[in-house]
């Protein structure tokens, strides 16, 4: 009861401040141990939802060497493996999708990760309470395709959140997206492309495309379902103008 209150509370928050939030909230039933995770781990790493201003090097100790942002973590493997990877790094998950919330939960609990935050909600709402300039990095990594025209406005990668993500990214920050959806990777290439505070990463194609994987990027749950289904991702790597 108190878990099903605490994410209902959330997602009504998230509705009322941002709109509608598209998408999946709640997938297969929960098991015991998944919810003890969500009533014990979740609220010792959330993000206070309750603040219009955050200060989120206050969410870490100790204070991070940077801090990282990663927009709609699914099941959360990708931030997982950059957590551990950079410890040092205070890293920030978004995802409404409490199937995805729990999945990251139990990898956060088994490989003991300390730098781990997560907003259990829609990312936009996190995005308006952050300060200008915070961010080493955001992810943006398979968003949701909606591919019908009536639904393109549901995507991501609008104008509006272009513009708040530029504003939370510090000067020498990256943003890292990917997709596997034809039709969608185009539509993002020329909307950050044609936003005014984006160029292409050093090192990358004209228009940002990835020409020799980073190291350092491993792979989402989508990411390696596209491989399985013998689809070709596209990466891009974005720095601000
Ligand atoms: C196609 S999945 C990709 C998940 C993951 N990034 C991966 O590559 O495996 C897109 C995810 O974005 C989440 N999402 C959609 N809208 C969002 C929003 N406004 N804020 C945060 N996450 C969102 C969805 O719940 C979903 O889990």
């Amino acid at each position: 009861v108190r878990v099903a209150f605490y994410i209902e509370e959330i997602m009504s928050d998230t509705t009322s401040l941002t709109g509608r939030l598209y998408g999946r909230r709640k997938g297969r039933k929960l098991r015991p141990r998944q919810v003890d995770r969500l009533d014990t781990l979740l609220p010792q790493i959330t993000v206070p939802q309750d603040v219009t201003a955050l200060d989120p090097v206050s969410l870490f100790t100790p204070a991070p060497s940077a801090i990282w942002l990663e927009i709609g973590f699914g099941g959360g493997e990708h931030l997982a493996e950059q957590a551990a990877a950079h410890p040092d790094v205070g890293v920030i998950g978004c995802e409404p999708f409490l199937n995805g919330i729990v999945n990251l939960l139990k990898q956060v609990e088994e490989r003991n990760l300390a730098n781990v935050r997560v907003h259990p909600g829609d990312a936009r709402l996190l995005l308006d309470a952050l300060p200008d300039a915070c961010l080493s990095r955001v992810f943006l990594l398979f968003p949701d395709p909606w591919p019908k025209k009536r639904h393109i406005e549901r995507r991501f990668a609008s104008h509006d959140n272009l513009s708040a993500i530029a504003r939370v990214l510090r000067p020498d920050g990256e943003f890292r997206v990917a997709s596997d959806e034809a039709q969608l990777i185009l539509w993002m290439e020329e909307q950050v492309n044609t936003h005014p505070a984006f160029r292409p990463a050093p090192g990358t194609g004209p228009t940002g495309r990835v020409l020799n994987r980073p190291t350092d990027w491993p792979q989402s749950r989508y990411e390696q379902k596209a491989l399985i289904a013998g689809r070709d991702p596209v990466l891009f790597r974005f720095q601000l103008k």
